[in-house]
């Protein structure tokens, strides 16, 4: 993927795009790149009382994305990108949200009655698997069928659910910072049992891939439905390529 040069002053969500190692570090550091990813990197370094020269090195210290990979999302069409997220991210939800909840059940009724942090870990996490079980089926049955037929030059409805989705993507932010910070970053205790150091395993990779699906619909894929309903209504055709060009051929895949 061709890079423009980053600087100090760059979205921080293009990081993401062109570093794929800065989105361990990003959440490590709690920068939020899911929700704020348009704003400048030192802008947000800035109310962290982070060093904005040193985490720009952290950032990029790793390799950079290369041409055709998982990270050009951007040469999927509306309909491509659509299907891609379904078929990986979504899907990884409906598997691994159901198996970690049997888990975290079995570690909260060992361990809830002498541990309060456990009991709302377990309070968070619950909360968090109806929420997203509930989101999945709007993006899945309004949101995405109507993203769809963008692509055909139609202007569907979706402004208001596009909110709604961005709001429901700043509750679960939410979510996983309150359990990043209630588990100190998914250290396990020295004493933690086989199904507590699963969890907590789990969990990091939950909130990993979670948050890099909320950056791809924030950051990617809502501004291009944003600006395309508005290219619509003035009369402009959407300057996308049509559904099933050759780089669609690439979604599904993880
Ligand atoms: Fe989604
Ligand atoms: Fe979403």
């Amino acid at each position: 993927m061709t890079q423009t040069a980053l600087t100090e002053s760059s979205a921080v969500s293009s990081f993401v795009e062109a570093y794929p190692a800065a989105v361990a570090a990003l959440i490590r550091l709690d920068i939020d790149f899911c929700g704020q990813g348009d704003r400048p990197l030192n802008s947000l370094c800035a109310e962290l009382g982070l060093d904005a020269a040193a985490t720009m090195r952290e950032l990029t210290s790793g390799d950079e994305a290369g041409e055709g990979t998982e990270n050009d999302w951007h040469a999927l069409s509306n309909t491509g990108m659509v299907d891609y997220l379904v078929a990986t991210h979504h899907r990884h939800l409906k598997r691994e949200l159901p198996r970690l909840q049997g888990i975290m059940d079995a570690v909260a009724h060992a361990l809830a009655a002498g541990h309060p942090d456990v009991r709302e870990l377990d309070l968070v996490f619950s909360g968090l698997h109806k929420e997203i079980n509930e989101h999945l089926y709007k993006e899945e049955e309004i949101l995405f069928p109507a993203i769809r037929t963008v692509d055909s030059g139609r202007v569907p409805p979706m402004r208001a659910p596009l909110l709604v989705m961005l709001e429901e993507h700043y509750h679960a932010s939410e979510a996983l910072r309150r359990m990043r910070r209630l588990t100190a970053g998914y250290a396990p205790p020295p004493d933690a049992s086989r199904h507590h150091r699963a969890l907590l395993k789990g969990l990091e990779a939950l909130e990993y891939d979670l948050r890099l699906h909320i950056h791809k619909e924030n950051n990617v894929l809502f501004p291009r439905i944003f600006s395309a309903v508005e290219r619509i209504e003035a009369g402009t055709p959407p300057p996308y390529r049509p559904q099933n060009s050759p780089a669609d051929s690439s979604a599904g895949s993880p």
